[in-house]
């Protein structure tokens, strides 16, 4: 059993959290994580609808009795949801926990506040975490280079980041990007972190609700296996190596505009990936850490055996380096 500030803060059992996933965060993937011990959250803007995150909220509890949150990312966008009404519907249904993601949260603090809502801010830098940290957030979840999604554009890897974040923060950090197993998970907790986020690991799980060879690629892929695109538009996104990816890349290269990408990068076509398993249909997030994933467990065999290596870890390799 490891307790650490984020178990104690956030109520869970075990320091391991799935973060937020678009299309991939739904109810049996999130039930599973927290069935298992970890925290998991569903996606809110993977549902259409306000009432569809109701439904979603609404389908997890009844697949576990266990706490779970809601991931809320605000990108910017020139068409942007109702996260208003996304955020009413959280807190209506009773939700505890919120991922906030992509922007500032402090919009929304009050209400999460006001409704004893604990926050865990997901973020790419230790000047964003203390930023976070000064507007009242329970916790920072900070994803290093190596992360899949979005790494912002400062380009420092886990293994600087989170010893920088650890030294500068006072409230509960979880180290994320790149991990996948015990040894990421004793490593983030010796940089000073307090717990994990993994998201290709979870994608790549019997419960994740994505076509079997998108995990069979994952499996197969080694840790450069990945691409960064828009990074000319200072919005890198790290995602899988294909087709695509590739293609984006090279027409951001020759001076590209998004205007030039856009049908590339549709949603639409990364959603075919997921729910057809067509492999080239359109981008798809994955982090270098596919390198380090060779199985597709369940959540539960995933949990229990991070926890129990990472005790031996503990117990008997690093111990037995003591002189
Ligand atoms: C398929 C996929 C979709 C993701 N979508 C989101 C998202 O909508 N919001 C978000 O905050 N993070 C998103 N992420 C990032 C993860 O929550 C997590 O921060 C990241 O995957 C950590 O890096 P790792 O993949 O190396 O574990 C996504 C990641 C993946 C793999």
């Amino acid at each position: 059993m490891l307790r650490t500030r984020f178990t104690e803060t956030f109520g869970v059992e075990h320091p391991i959290v799935q973060g937020g996933m678009m299309w991939v965060g739904r109810a049996e993937l999130v039930a599973a994580v927290a069935d298992a011990g970890g925290l998991g959250f569903i996606t809110a803007l993977t549902q259409p609808t306000p009432d569809d995150l109701r439904r979603e909220i609404a389908r997890t509890r009844e697949l576990t009795d266990k706490p779970f949150g809601v991931n809320v990312t605000i990108l910017p966008s020139i068409n942007p949801p109702p996260y208003q009404r996304y955020v009413e519907a959280i807190i209506e249904s009773g939700v505890k926990i919120v991922e906030t993601a992509g922007s500032n949260p402090e919009p929304f603090l009050p209400a999460y506040r006001a409704a004893g809502i604990k926050v865990l801010h997901k973020c790419t830098s230790v000047r964003h975490a203390l930023k976070a940290q000064k507007i009242g957030v329970d916790g920072v979840s900070i994803d290093g280079f190596e992360c899949a999604g979005h790494p912002g554009e400062d380009d420092v890897p886990g293994l600087i980041l989170i010893p920088a974040a650890a030294r500068a923060l006072e409230i509960p950090i979880v180290a994320s990007g790149g991990i996948a197993d015990a040894r990421g998970l004793v490593a983030a907790l010796s940089l000073g972190a307090d717990g994990v986020n993994m998201g290709t690991r979870f994608l790549c799980t019997q419960e994740s609700a994505v076509h079997q060879k998108v995990k069979e690629r994952i499996v197969a892929h080694t840790e450069r296996d990945t691409q960064l695109i828009f990074r000319t538009m200072h919005n890198t996104a790290r995602v899988a190596d294909n087709e695509i990816s590739r293609k984006v890349v090279e027409i951001e290269k020759a001076g590209g505009k998004f205007e030039d990408v856009r049908d590339l990068v549709a949603g639409a076509r990364g959603r075919r990936v997921f729910e057809e398993g067509d492999l080239d249909a359109g981008i798809w997030s994955a982090g270098q850490v596919q390198g380090l994933i060779h199985d597709i467990p369940t959540c539960a065999e995933l949990i229990t055996r991070m926890v129990a290596e990472a005790e031996s870890l503990i117990n008997s390799r690093l111990a037995s380096m003591l002189a």
